[in-house]
């Protein structure tokens, strides 16, 4: 990695763009790009901020990134590795465009569907390329996913609450959304009364994905919870993980992906894939 460019140094380290580079969770995470010994940014995306320093705007010294305006100039910078951090309505589009470019791609953007991700995949398979999409990237809230997966096998009855901050548009969070198509692998859970026999309101039961029945709060006072619920007879486990309002949570795993997605080829749902969980 890292050889690509005609008349560059040439470097082992992973060369990164990362769209979304100026908001809360790609800011965090190209300053700990910045701080690796084996990573280099090469580009970096805001609209808003289009042909500023990204050291500048962050406050830090090096490197002299400027920023681009479109997905298509940054990857003029040929990147190994192409960062979605941005918005669920146009990520897509930048995912696409960066296999089409021949970068592995590492997605955070949460709110893509099954469908968008059944396009980027066919892409990926023709390019022999990796996408890594991880709904969540910080280390302990995989590990709940992977405790609840486990709690499922043993406990048949469940729900899931997710919790975010008022101004959260999207419904449910992409931790949600991830634990629930995760949690319809291991299996259906048994609900007693089914949704449609509910008397009255039959959404104050949620929505049903895979299967599993969630509820999503958006309150001030949230940053991000999520929380799986499993009932027995006379007995309650509740497995949750609750994020504080910085994005340090996030770089670690953010990290982990960048430096493992280029061992994938199609697309991947979640950090646990490149964790060694057994
Ligand atoms: N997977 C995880 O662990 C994780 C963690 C945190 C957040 N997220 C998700 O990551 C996404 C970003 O969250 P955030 O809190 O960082 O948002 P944010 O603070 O609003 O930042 C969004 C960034 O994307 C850019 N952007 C927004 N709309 C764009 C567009 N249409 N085209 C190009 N660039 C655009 C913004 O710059 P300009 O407006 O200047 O273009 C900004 O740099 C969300 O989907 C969020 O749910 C995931």
């Amino acid at each position: 990695m890292g050889v690509r460019v005609a008349g560059r140094q040439e470097t082992n380290r992973i060369r990164v763009v990362v769209a979304g580079a100026t908001g809360w969770a790609g800011s965090a995470l190209v300053t700990g790009i910045v701080e690796a010994a084996d990573m280099e940014l090469t580009g970096a995306i805001s609209r808003s901020l289009a042909g500023r320093q990204l050291g500048e705007v962050l406050g830090f010294i090096d490197p002299a990134v400027e920023i681009s305006g479109t997905t298509k100039q940054a990857l003029a910078s040929r990147p190994d590795v192409f960062v979605e951090y941005t918005d669920p309505s146009v990520a897509r589009q930048n995912i696409l465009e960066a296999l089409d470019a021949g970068a592995h791609v590492v997605v955070g953007t949460s709110g893509l569907t099954d469908e968008d991700y059944d396009s980027i995949d066919r892409s990926a398979q023709e390019k022999r390329l990796g996408v890594l999409a991880c709904g969540n990237f910080s280390i302990t809230a995989v590990l709940m996913m992977k405790f609840s997966e486990m709690a499922a096998k043993w406990v048949k009855s469940w729900e899931v609450m997710d919790y975010a901050s008022a101004g959260k548009v999207d419904a449910p969070s992409g931790t949600a959304r991830e634990l629930a198509n995760r949690l319809a692998k291991v299996g259906l859970p048994d609900i007693r009364v089914a949704v449609e026999d509910t008397r009255g309101e039959k959404e104050a039961r949620g929505a049903s994905f895979g299967g599993t029945q969630v509820h999503s709060i958006r309150l001030p006072g949230f940053v991000l919870s999520i929380e799986s619920l499993f009932g027995a007879e006379d007995e309650r486990l509740s497995i949750r993980h609750d994020a504080g309002t910085s994005a340090k949570p996030y770089v670690a795993g953010g990290l982990l992906a960048i430096r493992q997605v280029s061992r994938l080829v199609g697309v991947h749902r979640g950090l646990d894939t490149v964790m060694d969980l057994n």
